[in-house]
């Protein structure tokens, strides 16, 4: 099975990205029956980031984590869609198969005009860019470039690959069977993490814990989560505890038994938070030291992502050269 899966260059990433989208993609990645493409889509950063600089640091920041947290890149085809230039042509020829009227409905650009549209404003699309209103072309041109079968997203990018799939299909009712149809693999809801104040742990709420934060910091950040006022010898529930909540995401099963049963015959928070540290920073400090010492080798991510773009051209061109002949250019 041909997987594909990208991720957009954002800021520092934290503890909820590791645990609710990195690890279990890199577990779904590691499965060595599949074949697997992952890729940094810069391209798609561009409706949101408007500073050169800016952008080239994220890319290189998202590459070196993912490569910190265990990404086999020599074995997963990992590059940067701005380095793929056929993912942009293709765009192109798919862009004149989208029925605007689709375009329309995606939620992206809903979610902006439906209120204005409610409210009658007479310009709906103000301050609407083109960049966000094309986006799930761009992320069909990404997908079926390398005919990928299987699409591992979230549960918010599943309309984007149900519009893949209607374009492969329109181009292939237009032109012959050329594209692979490709199926949204929805990863199954990761545990989100809670954030310091109880909510979930989001840039936007400005309740995280980085996921490359030191030590110090991450021990300061983690004795700051928000627990009860309960004593430590009352009887406490782990299943509706953000702090448990936390432990598990990181700590083996018999460890997670055993302090569910302290759970049950009292536990005083700052025990609870001393393991809790103790578990995550076991995890995590690995990665952070590799992250660090990548952040130290630019050119070895260049490198690295160099050897990916190689090997994603050649399967580029193929398609292209297919798709080419297929619209007569
Ligand atoms: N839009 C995705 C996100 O925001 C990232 C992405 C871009 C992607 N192109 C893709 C995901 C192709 C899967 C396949 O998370």
């Amino acid at each position: 099975m041909r997987l594909l899966t990208g991720i957009k260059p954002t800021g520092a990433l934290h503890l909820g990205n590791y645990v609710g989208a990195i690890r279990p993609a890199l577990s779904l990645l590691s499965d060595t029956t599949n074949e697997a493409f992952l890729f940094v889509a810069d391209g798609h950063a561009l409706t949101s980031v408007t500073e050169g600089a800016a952008l080239k640091q994220m890319t290189y920041e998202v590459a070196a984590a993912w490569m910190a947290a265990g990404l086999d890149v020599d074995r997963v085809v990992f590059y940067r869609q701005s380095q793929i230039p056929e993912v942009f042509m293709l765009f192109w020829i798919l862009s004149c198969l989208a029925p605007k009227g689709l375009m329309n409905r995606a939620h992206a650009y809903k979610a902006i005009v439906q209120p204005r549209l409610e409210k009658n404003e007479d310009d709906i699309d103000r301050d609407v860019f083109m960049g966000l209103y094309n986006y799930p072309i761009l992320m069909t041109a990404d997908i079926v470039l390398f005919s990928a079968q299987k699409v591992p997203v979230g549960p918010d990018q599943k309309q984007h690959v149900e519009i893949a799939r209607d374009l492969a299909i329109k181009f292939n009712q237009t032109y012959g069977d050329v594209l692979q149809v490709p199926q949204p693999a929805i990863q199954k809801e990761a545990p989100s993490l809670a954030g310091l104040d109880g909510r979930k742990m989001s840039k936007s709420y400005h309740n995280v814990i980085p996921l490359f934060a030191d030590d110090a910091t991450l021990r300061k950040l983690i004795f700051k989560i928000k627990t009860t006022s309960q004593r430590p010898e009352e009887p406490k529930d782990p299943k509706t505890c953000n702090l448990f909540q936390l432990f598990a995401a990181f700590a083996t099963a018999d460890e997670k038994s055993d302090i569910s049963k302290r759970y049950a015959s009292g536990i005083g928070w700052a025990q609870m938070k001393e393991a809790t540290f103790d578990v995550v920073a076991r995890t995590v400090a690995p990665m952070r030291q590799r992250y660090k010492a990548l952040m130290q080798d630019i050119p070895l991510i260049e490198q690295k992502l160099k050897a990916g773009e190689e090997r994603a051209r050649l399967e580029a061109k193929t398609l292209m050269s297919k798709v080419c002949r297929a619209i007569g250019f």
